[in-house]
């Protein structure tokens, strides 16, 4: 069951303070070699909950905090994030994309996890503000982009298995390269599991990343890019890879696992869905069984498979592997939906198509 959310506004005028850095990092940058989440720009945004209420938000320069041994996060993962994105727009000024789904995202995860509900001036006004003082730090080149991650942790020094009274809400900005260079290859997993029924899979916790990386690992140790798991019971049903949502397009139907609590509802998931069915695709968010996936690779009704995220964008999958076969997928052509649909993206973020679905947070 998925909890339902309350949006928290503060009433008072909302000040936030904000201390400029004496001098920019950005000229030790190459942009022309970026990692993924390797580089921080100069500010971050920085807000504590005490005493049962958010405090003042700071924009203040990017750089290392002193925590105690006992931070309770460190104990018990009270923690969550997102990851959304601001880029360059072919007239220069910068957008962030769908900025305000991962306000609501961020504060259904902080329900389940019993953190307190981020007000949305402090999010979007934050986000906004620090977006802008930095935006020199998004990436003229358009195919890649400011990443931006926002999250929120305990920040109470104890140690009783309890939840934290006071809270950290934090965004640091990091221009990024590619999350995943060249052929993605999944491995469909039907050992562990990355989330149960009632469990916390539907929220960007902490611990349902940590939690993946000894499975992630050892298939990695083979030759595989990512997971895809399946579900905790039969192992039979599809449902997301390691940092991705995931689809298929079989007899040219577009098809995902519907959404449950066990999987993160993709932003960039259903940014995919919504323009496929605005170009009259059919689109099935039904179960859909490991065996009909491979079923469907043999006898080549599979066409496609990739997968979603912010990070990932849209990532075509070469190869799945299944209890020690591998299944290649047929090379992904420019006719094909997900690069047809990744270029739409590109065309949307970038201003250089009409941004009909008010995805654009445009900074300016
Ligand atoms: C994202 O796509 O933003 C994610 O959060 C995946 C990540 C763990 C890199």
């Amino acid at each position: 069951m998925i909890i339902e959310q309350t949006i928290v506004k503060i009433e008072k005028n909302y000040e936030m303070k904000i201390s400029p850095v004496k001098k920019s990092r950005l000229d030790e940058v190459d942009f022309e070699n970026l990692p993924f989440g390797k580089i921080f720009s100069d500010h971050m945004l920085w807000c504590e909950y005490k005493n049962g209420s958010w405090q003042e938000a700071e924009i203040r320069p990017y750089g290392k905090i002193e925590v105690s041994p006992a931070l309770h996060t460190l104990h018990y993962g009270q923690a969550i994030f997102e990851g959304q994105k601001a880029y360059r727009m072919a007239d220069g000024r910068v957008g962030i994309f769908r900025a305000h789904d991962n306000f609501l995202r961020l504060n259904k995860s902080a329900e389940r996890m019993c953190i307190p509900q981020i007000p949305e001036n402090i999010f979007m006004d934050g986000l906004r503000k620090l977006v802008e003082l930095d935006k020199n730090w998004v990436p003229k080149d358009e195919s890649i982009s400011l990443y931006i991650r926002p999250f929120m942790y305990g920040s109470s020094e104890f140690i009783a298995a309890r939840p934290s009274e006071d809270y950290v809400f934090c965004i640091l900005t990091s221009p990024s390269g590619p999350y995943y260079a060249g052929d993605v290859k999944v491995y469909i997993e039907e050992e562990f599991v990355r989330s149960a029924a009632g469990g916390v899979g539907y929220a960007k916790a902490a611990g349902n990343y940590g939690g993946s990386f000894y499975p992630a690992k050892k298939i990695q140790e083979k030759g595989y890019t990512q997971i895809i798991w399946t579900d905790h019971k039969s192992h039979e049903l599809i449902e997301e890879s390691g940092t991705m949502n995931i689809a298929f397009v079989i007899d040219g139907v577009l098809r995902t696992p519907p959404l449950s609590d066990r999987i993160l509802a993709g932003i960039t998931r259903d940014s995919v869905l919504q323009i496929a069915r605005s170009w009259g695709m059919s689109v099935k968010e039904e179960p859909i069984t490991t065996y009909e996936v491979i079923d469907s690779i043999k006898n080549g009704k599979l066409t496609e498979a990739f997968g979603m995220g912010t990070a990932a964008v849209i990532s075509p999958i070469s190869t799945i592997g299944f209890r020690g076969n591998d299944y290649d997928i047929p090379p992904q052509g420019s006719d094909s939906f997900a690069i047809k649909v990744k270029s739409e993206l590109a065309a949307i973020r970038s201003g250089r198509k009409e941004d009909t679905f008010g995805w654009m947070e445009i900074i300016g």
